[in-house]
């Protein structure tokens, strides 16, 4: 079972869905290259090699409340219903379902009594822990993920274990950290990307195309591309500063920011390559990083601190409970207001990878 990590639910002020504009801006960036790949790489004849195809099974692994998933699948489908009207007829066009994924604890409430009337597509929910298998072998045609898949399925065990050399004691992500912190942080990337890449391996038909986009990181040197640097995991470095300063006043226990990490890793290129590579189910037919859209929205103090809290509160409270929740993220969004080099969009390095995967 994948811990619970799911987003803050309804549309309330703190709510995934008003705090995720960032995440967003990724469907813009990625519209053109998805809808380039649908025209190029989806081929129709391939996928209707059997007469007719009714219907087109599209789903979206870790859709949280759908806002920006909504968007994601009006452009997927509407490109795909194209690509069948120019080389077919528009009679030929299938029914699209779409099926919108996450944990089983995610809010499809928000996310159904927010569906756009427009859509051409049917809804479904599919919950449960993506690295498994969810739909029936070789029935789906398009897979899609964004923002998602730099969660890890768990913290790595060592790093929590305080007689490992893995143990991350002081600090809550691998940011910074000796290296047989990142080491343990990027073997289970591996573990979970290839569990991630198995299943749909199973859902996939031959043919079917995967678009893939979530926070990475570029490597330091073109020498050794196995080296990675991020700016983003110094944001979780600046909230594990607000606990260390909390653990300072007594506010929280030492002995508990020892044992928590952020369940994250941002992977580069190279290192995912060589993870689908290993599966053999996949053409790499696109791998690029893509400037981060989202850096010029968060320029805010507290609407930055506002964006991690709709991500991290879960997290947080599981480990933390809920009596510190406030006072942390007010801390970050004075340690914030105290930096504005932080904030300022030019000093965000943060990269998007987005990669395209055809079933083989
Ligand atoms: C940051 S949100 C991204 C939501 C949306 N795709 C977007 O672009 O705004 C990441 C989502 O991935 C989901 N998620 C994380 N791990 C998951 C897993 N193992 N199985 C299914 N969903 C998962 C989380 O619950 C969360 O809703």
């Amino acid at each position: 079972m994948a811990q619970s990590y799911v987003m803050i639910g309804g549309e309330g002020p703190l709510s995934y869905a008003k705090n995720s504009s960032y995440q967003g801006g990724v469907v813009d960036v990625a519209k053109p290259i998805i809808e380039e790949a649908i025209k190029q790489k989806l081929d129709i004849n391939e996928l209707c090699s059997n007469g007719l195809m009714n219907n087109f099974w599209i789903a979206d692994f870790g859709c949280s409340t759908g806002h920006n998933s909504f968007l994601a699948m009006q452009m997927i489908t509407r490109a795909i219903g194209e690509n069948f009207q120019s080389i077919r007829s528009v009679s030929q066009i299938p029914d699209f379902y779409v099926f919108f994924n996450d944990q089983v604890t995610n809010d499809f409430n928000t996310l159904f009594r927010s569906l756009p009337p427009e859509r051409h597509y049917r809804a479904i929910g599919l919950p449960g822990d993506y690295h498994r298998c969810l739909l029936p072998k070789a029935s789906l045609h398009f897979a899609y993920s964004s923002w998602a898949l730099h969660w890890l399925s768990q913290v790595p065990k060592a790093v929590e274990d305080p007689n490992s050399p893995a143990w991350n004691k002081g600090r809550v992500h691998y940011s910074g950290a000796r290296q047989e912190v990142v080491d343990a942080y990027s073997s289970q990337y591996a573990k979970d990307m290839g569990a991630f890449l198995e299943a749909r391996a199973q859902e996939l038909v031959s043919g079917g195309l995967m678009a893939l986009v979530f926070p990475g990181a570029i490597p330091t040197s073109v020498e050794n591309p196995n080296t990675s640097y991020s700016d983003v995991p110094s944001e979780t470095a600046l909230i594990g500063s607000c606990l260390m300063d909390m653990a300072k006043k007594g506010r929280v226990s030492q002995a508990k920011i020892d044992s928590f990490n952020f369940p994250i890793y941002f992977t580069f290129p190279e290192e995912l390559k060589a993870v689908i590579e290993r599966t053999g189910s996949y053409n790499i037919e696109r791998i690029e990083t893509l400037d981060n859209p989202g850096k010029h929205t968060l320029t805010n103090a507290n609407a930055r601190a506002s964006f991690y809290r709709a991500a991290f509160e879960g997290l947080l409270i599981d480990h933390f409970g809920c009596e510190i929740i406030d006072e942390l993220f007010d801390r970050y969004a004075h340690k914030l207001e105290a930096s504005p080099a932080v904030l300022h969009p030019d000093n965000d390095k943060s990269v998007m990878i987005f990669v395209l995967l055809k079933r083989i």
